[in-house]
C-alpha cells in the first residue's frame, strides 16, 4: 500500500491543481482574522491595512474574512458530494479605539459556508485549558466589567450535500476496513474535546514554528480517522508546519496541501522521518489502548461478543471485525514537494502469527527520508 502527498507553495484562493469533486475531506486551520500575529498577512491587502490603521474594527474583520471566503468557495468546488470540511478556528478579542471587542470568527465562517450550500454538522469545541493567571480579562473581581475567558477553539464541521455513498463492493470493504474502535467513537464523537495536548516541542526552526499557529497532530489524526476512509484524498489549504499532511500519511490517506510561505518546505522535509515514527507510535497506542479496554471490560464481567478477523482480539461491534490499521514504514520524495509513503499491512490470522498486531516498540528504520 502506498499513499501520495503533494504540497503547492502558493495561495489556495485558486487551487488550479485540484480537480472538481476530487477531495474527500478537508482538515484545516486558516490564519485567524483580528488576531495580531496574522495582521501582516491580511494587511498585504491595502484596504485591510487602512481599516486597521483607522481602528475600523468591524470593517477590518470583514475584509480579512473576504480573503478567506475565496478559499472556502474553492472547497465547495473540489469536495466530492458527501465530502466533509473541518475548519479549526478561534475567535479574537482585541482593543480597538480603546474599547474591548470580540470578533466571532467561527460564526463569520459558518455563515459564509452555509451561504455556499454546505450543511453544518454538529461542531466540536476544542477546549484549550490554560492555567495562566493572566488568562482573565477585564476588571478583575469587580462586577460587571470582567470578561469570560476564551479557552476554546471551534472545529466547524460541514458536509457538501447528503451522506457520502459507498456503492461498489471494493468501496464497501474499504469502508469497513477503515472503521475505528467503539471506545474511540465514544471519545472522538464527543462535542467537547478536553484531552488534546498542545502542539509538539519547538525545535531548531523555532521562529518559524512560533508563527505557525500549528494544531496538535492528534486533532488532525482524529478528524481524518473520523471522516475519511483509507486511500481518500485529504486537502489542507493552509498547511503551515504540515500537521494535516503527516496525519494523512499516518492514516493511509493521500493528501494535497497549499501553503503561501515556502519557508515551511525545508522544515516539512526535515520532519518526515520523525512524523512517520510519530504515526507508528500513535497506532501502537491505539492497539495498546484497545487491549487495555478489553482487559478492563473483561474484569468488569461484561461480555464482548465479536472478534476482529485480522488481529484476533475482541471488539464490541460487528462493524469493527474487519478493521485494519496500516502501519507507515518509509517515505520517499518522488518529485520536488511530492512524497510517497509505504505501509505494512497486517497478516491475516492463520498465516503463521498468533496475532497480527504490529510490534513497533523496537527502533524502526522508518525514520529515514529517502531522497531520489
Ligand atoms: C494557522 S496556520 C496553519 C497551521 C497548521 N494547521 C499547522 O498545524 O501547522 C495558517 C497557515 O496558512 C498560511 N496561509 C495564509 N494564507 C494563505 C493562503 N491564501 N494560501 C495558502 N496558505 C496560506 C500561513 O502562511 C500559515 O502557515
Amino acid at each position: 500500500m502506498i499513499s501520495n502527498h503533494r504540497i503547492c507553495f502558493t495561495g489556495s484562493e485558486k487551487m488550479t491543481d485540484v480537480a472538481p469533486r476530487s477531495v474527500h475531506l478537508v482538515v484545516t486551520s486558516p490564519p485567524y482574522p483580528m488576531i495580531e500575529m496574522w495582521d501582516a498577512l491580511f494587511c498585504r491587502q491595502a484596504a485591510t491595512r487602512k481599516a486597521l490603521d483607522n481602528q475600523a474594527g468591524l470593517q477590518a474583520f470583514d475584509l480579512m474574512h473576504r480573503q478567506l471566503d475565496r478559499v472556502w468557495d474553492e472547497l465547495y468546488r473540489v469536495l466530492i458530494p458527501g465530502g466533509i470540511a473541518c475548519i479549526n478556528i478561534g475567535d479574537a478579542t482585541r482593543t480597538i479605539n480603546g474599547a474591548f471587542a470580540l470578533y466571532p470568527n467561527h460564526s463569520r465562517i459558518l455563515s459564509h459556508m452555509l451561504g455556499l450550500g454546505f450543511t453544518n454538522l454538529p461542531n466540536i469545541l476544542w477546549r484549550k485549558q490554560t492555567n495562566s493567571p493572566n488568562k482573565f480579562m477585564g476588571s478583575g473581581m469587580m462586577p460587571p466589567g470582567a470578561y469570560v475567558t476564551l479557552e476554546h477553539e471551534t472545529i466547524l464541521i460541514f458536509r457538501k450535500g447528503g451522506k457520502r455513498l459507498f456503492t461498489t463492493r471494493e468501496e464497501k470493504i474499504n469502508r469497513r476496513q477503515s472503521a475505528f474502535f467503539w471506545e474511540e467513537r465514544n471519545l472522538w464523537f464527543s462535542d467537547v474535546w478536553m484531552d488534546l495536548k498542545g502542539t509538539r516541542q519547538k525545535t531548531g526552526r523555532q521562529k518559524l514554528r512560533q508563527r505557525s499557529g500549528a494544531y496538535p497532530f492528534e486533532l488532525a489524526y482524529r478528524l481524518i480517522s473520523m471522516f475519511s476512509v483509507m486511500g481518500d484524498t485529504v486537502l489542507d489549504p493552509f498547511l503551515g508546519t504540515g500537521t494535516t499532511l503527516f496525519a494523512a500519511a499516518a492514516t493511509g490517506r493521500n493528501s494535497k496541501s497549499y501553503e503561501l510561505d515556502d519557508a515551511f518546505g525545508p522544515l516539512i522535509k526535515e520532519e518526515w522521518g520523525r512524523a512517520i515514527e510519530q504515526g507508528r507510535q500513535r497506532i501502537r497506542k491505539r492497539f495498546d489502548g484497545h487491549l487495555q479496554f478489553v482487559r478492563d471490560r473483561n474484569a468488569s464481567g461484561k461480555a464482548i461478543k465479536h472478534a476482529n478477523r485480522v488481529y484476533g482480539f475482541p471488539v464490541i461491534t460487528r462493524q469493527e471485525t474487519e478493521m485494519i490499521i496500516p502501519l507507515p514504514v518509509a517515505v520517499e520524495q518522488t518529485m520536488p514537494d511530492h512524497f510517497s509513503v509505504t505501509y505494512e499491512l497486517p497478516e491475516p490470522l492463520g498465516t503463521g502469527q498468533a496475532s497480527a498486531v504490529p510490534k513497533t516498540s523496537k527502533p524502526n528504520p522508518a525514520g529515514q527520508l529517502k531522497l531520489f
